[in-house]
């Protein structure tokens, strides 16, 4: 007997005619975020200029004919794009070029993140989970949350999944074994060049990943080419990473909602509550465990110097960065991010996805 369908939840994800935002929607569309009988309900958001590309998207998905897509508005106006969803994808941003660092996006994108935190906390659903991927996405995290202030500074996330999953496909292919068979691997800080891949806590079928990597290929090769990775592909083919980019953020989201495995970690770019030292407020990945639609941040591993002097960095191009958009962090929210406590509710209890849509199959909200 097959199993009943559950009630539909809310999508809301920006730059949906983008290349990531396409390549997240077929997966979402299949099935990949939330599994075969969970419905979803589209709501796409774009720019104006973009609206064509956009009607294109959403043709190309009805064409695709997924069961699950219960049914698929298209919005140029965030209020309308955000109304009630349970879960966002923030990826409309510009991306970077060949040449340039993501922090060279901030000015162009950190607008963006402070308008659609407002949006997101008076229209969304007040459980909603929101991922941000627009670079640079951490400190784009925190602005987002620092202008909710009705929703709890943990529903604002951002991706680090991909240097996660980059380590995960490299390092295997390294020591010959399948990707799913790591665990326990981590990478701290920002989305950046300064992040720290570390393997020193990370297993494959129990034998310590520190017994299977040569220690002086993993600080002089792999962090590097973990770091600059998203410029190597750049470099490669002329745009940056989709493919990858968009499975990551299923990932995340994924983890985030229906939990990591007990033995397990996933890095996610979170607010730190001054876990391991790092100031609190600003959000950094960190590697967290999930369960019940919440994420704890892993605590009591011990870090090396190497680490310690590494993770310092990157907490300290955190800072400059914020530093950078104070005009977009609103005093009223300052309190509570910078004196932010794992004590305080973590996230809320998960949605119930009572919401339906009326609307016809493709509807448009401009
Ligand atoms: P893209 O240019 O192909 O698509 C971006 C889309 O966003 C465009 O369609 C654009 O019209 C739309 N957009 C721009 N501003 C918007 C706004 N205010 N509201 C709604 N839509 C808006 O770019 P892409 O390759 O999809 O990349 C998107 C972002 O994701 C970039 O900032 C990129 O650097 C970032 N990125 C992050 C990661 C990560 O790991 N965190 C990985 C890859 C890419
Ligand atoms: C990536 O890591 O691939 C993305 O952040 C895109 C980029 O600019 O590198």
């Amino acid at each position: 007997m097959s199993r009943p369908m559950k009630r539909p939840v809310r999508i809301a994800v920006t730059g949906a005619a983008g290349n990531i935002g396409k390549a997240l929607l077929s997966q979402i569309g299949a099935g990949s975020l939330f599994g075969p009988d969970q419905p979803v309900i589209l709501q796409l958001i774009e720019l104006p200029q973009a609206i064509d590309q956009l009607r294109g998207a959403a043709m190309e998905l009805e064409d695709c004919a997924f069961p699950l897509v219960h049914s698929i508005t298209l919005h140029t106006d965030s209020a309308t794009g955000f109304a009630d969803a349970h879960y966002a994808f923030l990826i409309g941003a510009m991306p970077r070029k060949q040449g340039m660092e993501r922090a060279d996006l901030l000015q162009a994108n950190a607008e963006i993140f402070s308008l659609q935190g407002r949006m997101i906390n008076d229209h969304a659903n007040p459980d909603v989970r929101v991922l941000v991927v627009g670079n640079p996405c951490n400190t784009n995290a925190m602005i987002a949350s620092r202008n909710a202030p009705d929703l709890c500074p943990t529903q604002f996330t951002a991706m680090s999944r991909l240097d996660h999953n980059r380590m995960a496909g490299i390092l295997a292919n390294r020591i010959g074994y399948n990707p799913a068979n790591l665990r326990k691997l981590i990478v701290w800080g920002n989305h950046s060049a300064t992040m720290v891949p570390d393997i020193d806590h990370g297993n494959c079928f129990g034998q310590p990943l520190t017994e299977l990597v040569d220690d002086k290929w993993f600080k002089d090769v792999f962090v590097e080419k973990i770091q600059k990775r998203g410029a190597e592909i750049i470099q490669t083919c002329g745009h940056s990473s989709t493919l990858s980019a968009a499975r990551s953020a299923v990932d995340h989201m994924n983890s985030w909602a229906n939990g990591t495995r007990a033995d397990d970690y996933a890095s996610m770019g979170v607010i730190s509550d001054g876990s391991y030292g790092i100031t609190k407020g600003i959000h950094f990945s960190f590697p967290v465990h999930c369960n019940y639609g919440r994420y704890q941040i892993v605590q009591g591993l011990q870090l090396n110097p190497w680490l310690q002097d590494m993770i310092k960095r990157t907490e300290d191009e955190l800072l400059k960065e914020r530093e950078l958009v104070q005009d977009l962090l609103p005093k009223e929210t300052e309190a509570r991010h910078n004196n932010f406590s794992r004590d305080y509710s973590n996230g809320r209890e998960q949605t119930s996805g009572e919401h339906f849509l009326s609307a016809q199959k493709i509807s448009e909200h401009e």
